[in-house]
């Protein structure tokens, strides 16, 4: 059966999300699968079909590119997000899969996560492309737990210090590679949009510090940002094997560091 991927009209944006949809489509099947309370152990029959409905709280979820995929297996998504137009687009698409009953759209501070979301009443939390931007990650973090039944799933995906470092020396930004290098926080210089970024070894012990028992890290889009569309996309297949590559390369401890993004599965102890 093919899987469900986000995006999935669009081949390479699909193909930048499916290292983490994957995992985290699994992850919430295995605990779904698991019975209220506690993730299955390895191994753990997956199967969809077999899957109760999940209490996700999707944090900074933007226009639904996670959530409306995880509505679309049958789990009831809260998505808490400052941005009305994010919202908006949240809606829209919600509306437009069909799962519009599923997917609630509440405008919302992670750092003020409690004033619209409830604390220990989700079976999942998703962080993805958050804790990068906010104004105290560790905080953010300690909310998106909080938010968790125990046992209850976290997936945290984070800006990759080692793949913005790549990127801007093999766009000739030797000076500004260097800086994002060596400076504190991963940025290469004034102009960039991102506040600061991670090492595996940063983002690992940022959310373990939130008492969170990691079971899984990923690196995602190793090669998928710096390979040139033409090249991805000219030869029948190329797409298909690039993607191979990102899964084999994103449980490679090897590659993990030079990744842009970063994906942490966990369990809240
Ligand atoms: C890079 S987008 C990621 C969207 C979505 N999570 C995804 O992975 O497709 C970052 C999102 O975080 C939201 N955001 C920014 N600051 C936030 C905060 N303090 N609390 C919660 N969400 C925040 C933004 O509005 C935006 O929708």
């Amino acid at each position: 059966m093919p899987r469900t991927t986000p995006h999935d009209h669009l081949p390479r944006a699909s193909l930048r999300a499916a290292v983490v949809w994957e995992a985290l489509e699994d992850a919430l099947a295995r605990h779904g699968a698991a019975g209220p309370g506690g993730a299955a152990g390895e191994g753990a029959a997956a199967e969809h079909s077999a899957v109760r409905p999940l209490d996700v709280l999707d944090t900074g979820g933007g226009t639904g590119g996670f959530a409306v995929p995880a509505a679309l297996l049958g789990h009831r998504v809260t998505v808490v997000d400052p941005s009305p137009n994010a919202l908006f687009g949240l809606q829209r698409r919600a509306t437009e899969a069909g799962v519009a009953d599923r997917v609630r759209g509440v405008q919302g501070d992670i750092h003020a996560l409690f004033d619209v979301a409830e604390p220990g009443a989700y079976d999942a939390v998703l962080c993805h492309g958050v804790l990068e931007y906010v104004d105290d990650p560790a905080a953010g973090l300690a909310n998106a737990v909080a938010a968790l039944r125990p046992g209850g799933l976290l997936s945290v995906l984070a800006a990759g210090l080692g793949g913005a470092v790549l990127a801007r020396a093999l766009a000739g930004h030797f000076s500004s590679a260097r800086r994002a290098l060596t400076g504190p926080d991963g940025r290469w210089g004034e102009a960039d949009p991102v506040p600061r970024r991670f090492t595996p070894e940063e983002l690992t012990r940022l959310v373990a510090a939130a008492g969170v028992e990691v079971r899984a890290v990923q690196g995602v889009r190793t090669f998928a940002d710096l390979v040139p569309d033409g090249l991805a996309e000219s030869e029948p297949g190329a797409l298909d094997a690039l993607l191979e590559l990102e899964r084999a390369a994103a449980e490679s401890p090897a590659f993990q560091p030079v990744a842009a993004q970063l994906h942490v599965l966990g369990g809240r102890k």
